[in-house]
């Protein structure tokens, strides 16, 4: 901020108070135009506070043309930054506002704005404020009934909330449209959108036998890419019934894709919004990734439907209340309809690479946070995956029956109302019958705590005993920490395999151990044998875990575990081991080597026919730069790549004929549909190709010219970077050629341009903003081109001339005004940078302090950069 007098304020979790007036109802009336779009909006408005004589409204980049109370020009108000005060008023009213907006200049994508020729909105956090002045806030719950006026050739589709009313013509060439949505809402959830589009229309009959029409909405000439997206909603609906007991309320689901979108996509009620990339997929244009990207985008925002929508956020403190329930409960989707495993692993890697990196940076904050400066900044991995991950440790607490239960408890008791992660505990608790007091203090603390384990072995007695040690490290927003309560599931294995009953005092014991103290013990009977003892089972509490197991414990986990999870987060920890020694090793210049049993121990992989084949695909999937650099306290980024490079190229040569028998069978065994058996076999062969381009590139080459499924050609161009075989170049050109015309096809092609790590990357992605697919307004295109450069091509990135860092921030600069949260997400990779050498670190300094005395510092960025100034520098 050049003038430090306009520092942004902080709002804070503990002065919440509850609304002084509500809006128990809203009539809006929208005259669309591109550049001047007027918005009547009539509320019936009741105070609630006798005390409190003001109204203060939010509102912002809004022309107010007229103010009313009950019919009369109303004089007594104030306008200042932000906000309209009213005062003047009685007790009740009906207020009448006229603002005109310019949704056309809007390139924030936040309020009203224009995604190509359409109109649509994005509310959700504080966007409706940008289209009148209201209370915009959660706890506010008002019913909405939208008039839409707009030219009928330009838009013949005019869409809103809730059920369609009634709908005229004008004479001037314009018609209209009238919606009411029964169900109170707050304005976050609030949606118009305005166009021409392709319509896909099909139904669901609930299973109260009601029929509800489903609607897609998607650009002209798309439809052959929107019957995924379809079926996909379709299975969320059914599932929500037969799982949670859910069914859907009104008669009517609308779902609109469009290409300018911040994020993925948004559950506004009857009529959600979604980016294009979680809608459009055919199998030659996308992947089986995108395919199950979207069955879990279209399921999360429809569970938001009661889980969100029904029962709302009393204030955005609470946002994990919607959001890490609903992201439970979709990763539960994916994992009933498709493999459990594979989900959870997929989860796991994300959490480890990147949620935790963000709980020991400078923007670490609890899953409900205590402080907030831009609300925008707090759609975090801490709130969505950390915060499902809290409920899903309730589940393993309480089981499927009780979380169940806890889950009819809350919505009985909630359903209507904005409600807190309390009122969530609380029902679970009182559902249940457990005490889950101390377990409240997931909410409460930021940081990935850490266990450590003690095990003793008395042969005499046949008792093992099992100690585990809680404490989480200092974050940046909290010196102090306490214990957690903490499920850590448990199983002991014989030497030979075998799973030994837990039993104690001649009683069997469960399997999940609560973890409630400091330290605490475990003694378990009638143990013949020391036992290998696998712990985190499906990787039961978001924690690190402090124990080194040996080589020969580790293999036995990795063959014989019962958790399909901790096989593989047994086959991680083997070969993180190896990276720690090998940094080690690049560090002081020593020759790296693999050794025979890590070979050995892949073979067998490789020759296992009875292994799933997602699961062996998991296994052969060798852990990212920045999952490696988690295990790390300090990060040699240079010396991991190095590493990292060394270990699968050694092993891809150490295994040449096995890799490429392995390509080939699966090759040979895909049927080509997206069954999750053929999705399998092709992740599975994807995950060899990684190997195979180092022995035989011409498969690479082959994989990609012979097939024509986008998610073969993407895994063989993916090879074709790790590997860099010369054919890699007529690949990349033949795939421009093919898709230039489709920004979001290109996005998978910016992004592996720009995380290869060949040639001058840096160069390379400056020269591709200047591509024809290439669009700075465009958030998908720039997060595949410039945010796959910062997060996945760490090399270059952090190169040690600091020529990254300075190229970040010059985007920064440009977008700062343009789009503040796409920057604010984009800066990520220049704040988590605690683990740095000190060189690298003044590099940053100098360019989070440009960025600081920028003019007109967007509030989203000046949250990150300062709190990142402020860690680099403590
Ligand atoms: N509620 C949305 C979801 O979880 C998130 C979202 C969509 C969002 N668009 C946004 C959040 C814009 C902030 C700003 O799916
Ligand atoms: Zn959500």
């Amino acid at each position: 901020m050049a003038d430090s007098s306009a520092q942004p304020i902080a709002k804070y979790r503990s002065d919440y108070q509850a609304p002084s007036y509500t809006i128990e109802n809203v009539a809006l009336d929208f005259d669309l135009e591109p550049t001047a779009t007027t918005v009547r909006a009539v509320s019936t408005v009741q105070r609630l506070d006798p005390q409190v004589g003001d109204l203060v409204l939010d509102g912002e980049k809004l022309e107010l043309l007229s103010l009313k109370v009950n019919q009369q020009e109303h004089q007594h108000y104030q306008l200042s930054e932000g906000q309209l005060s009213i005062s003047d008023l009685p007790e009740r009213f009906e207020l009448e506002i006229v603002t005109q907006i310019n949704p056309q200049a809007n390139k924030a994508f936040e309020g009203l704005y224009q995604s190509g020729a359409a109109f649509c909105t994005q509310c959700e956090a504080e966007g409706f404020r940008r289209i009148t002045y209201f209370l915009d806030r959660p706890d506010v719950l008002a019913t909405y009934s939208t008039k839409i006026t707009a030219d009928k050739a330009a838009y013949p589709y005019l869409l809103s909330n809730g059920n369609k009313v009634a709908q005229g013509e004008l004479d001037n060439g314009k018609h209209w449209v009238s919606w009411q949505d029964p169900f109170p809402k707050p304005s976050y959830l609030f949606a118009l959108v305005a166009g021409d589009f392709d319509l896909l229309q099909d139904s669901f009959t609930s299973r109260s036998g009601r029929e509800i029409a489903l609607e897609l909405f998607v650009d002209k000439g798309n439809l052959e890419r929107s019957e995924h997206a379809m079926a996909s909603l379709k299975a969320a609906m059914k599932w929500d019934e037969q799982r949670f007991n859910l069914e859907y309320d009104l008669d009517i689901y609308m779902i609109v894709a469009v290409d300018f979108f911040n994020m993925g996509a948004m559950e506004n009620k009857g009529l959600n919004i979604f980016n294009s990339k979680y809608v459009l997929a055919n199998k030659q244009s996308a992947t089986d990734s995108d395919f199950l990207g979207i069955e879990a985008v279209i399921g999360h925002e429809y569970f938001h439907n009661w889980t969100g929508n029904r029962i709302t956020c009393r204030d955005w403190f609470q946002l994990s209340l919607k959001e890490g329930l609903t992201v439970f409960r979709d990763q539960e989707f994916s994992s009933d309809l498709g493999s459990r495993a594979v989900n959870r692993i997929k989860n796991v890697r994300l959490l480890r690479s990147h949620q935790f990196a963000e709980d020991a940076g400078p923007m670490a904050h609890p899953i409900r946070p205590d402080k907030v400066i831009e609300m925008n900044n707090f759609y975090t991995l801490t709130v969505y995956e950390k915060g499902a991950e809290v409920i899903r440790m309730l589940h393993t607490l309480l089981g499927e029956q009780a979380f169940q239960a806890g889950m009819q408890t809350y919505v009985e008791r909630h359903d209507g109302q904005a409600a807190t992660c309390d009122d969530f505990v609380n029902a679970m608790q009182d559902a249940s019958g457990k005490d889950l007091s101390l377990f409240k203090r997931w909410y409460s603390q930021s940081g990935t705590p850490v266990v450590s384990v003690q095990t003793q072995f008395d042969a005499a007695k046949q008792q093992f005993s099992l100690t585990l040690s809680q404490s989480t490290p200092a974050t940046a927003d909290q010196p102090e920490k306490l214990p957690l309560h903490i499920p850590v599931s448990i199983e002991l294995l014989a030497s030979n395999g075998a799973s030994i009953p837990l039993q104690a005092g001649g009683k069997p014991v469960s399997e999940v151990l609560e973890l409630t103290q400091a330290q605490q013990s475990w003694v378990f009977d009638a143990v013949a044998e020391e036992p290998c003892v696998v712990l985190l089972q499906e990787f039961s509490a978001p924690v690190k875990l402090d124990y080194s197991y040996s080589s020969e414990q580790l293999l036995l986990m990795i063959n014989h575990a019962s958790n399909t999870f901790a096989r593989w987060d047994s086959m991680q920890k083997l070969i993180a081991g190896w990276m720690q020694q090998a940094v080690a090793k690049v560090q002081q210049q020593q020759a790296l080597e693999l050794e025979p049993a890590i070979i050995a121990t892949f073979e067998q992989l490789l020759q296992d026919q009875a292994i799933d084949r997602g699961l062996l695909a998991e296994l052969l999937t060798i852990s990212s730069e920045n999952e490696i650099a988690d295990n790390f306290q300090e990060v040699d980024i240079d010396a991991i790549a190095k590493a990292r490079d060394f270990f699968i190229e050694a092993l891809a040569l150490a295994l040449a004929e096995p890799f490429a028998q392995l390509e080939q069978r699966c090759a040979e065994a895909d049927q080509q549909s997206l069954a999750h058996s053929d999705i399998a076999w092709r992740s599975l062969r994807a995950a060899c190709l990684q190997f195979v381009g180092f022995s035989q590139p011409q498969r690479v080459a082959a994989a990609y010219f012979e097939s024509s499924l986008m998610t073969d050609k993407l895994a063989a161009m993916a090879a074709a970077n790790t590997a860099a075989i010369e054919q890699r170049n007529s690949m990349f050109k033949d795939y421009e050629q093919q898709w230039q015309h489709d920004g979001l096809v290109m996005d998978k092609w910016f992004a592996l341009e720009a995380s290869f790590s060949g040639g001058d990357a840096l160069a390379r992605v400056k020269a591709l903003t200047e591509h024809p697919s290439f669009s700075m307004e465009n958030p998908n295109r720039i997060r595949s081109l410039i945010g796959s450069f910062a997060n996945n091509n760490a090399r270059h990135f952090h190169a040690k001339d600091g020529a990254g860092y300075c190229y970040l921030a010059e985007i920064l600069t440009l977008l700062n005004k343009q789009n503040p949260q796409v920057a604010s997400r984009l800066i990520t990779p220049l704040i988590q940078t605690v683990k740095l050498d000190k060189q690298r670190k003044a590099m940053i300094i100098e360019q989070l302090e440009g960025l600081a005395a920028l003019d007109e510092l967007s509030k989203d960025l000046y949250e990150k950069v300062s709190n990142g100034l402020q860690q680099l520098k403590g």
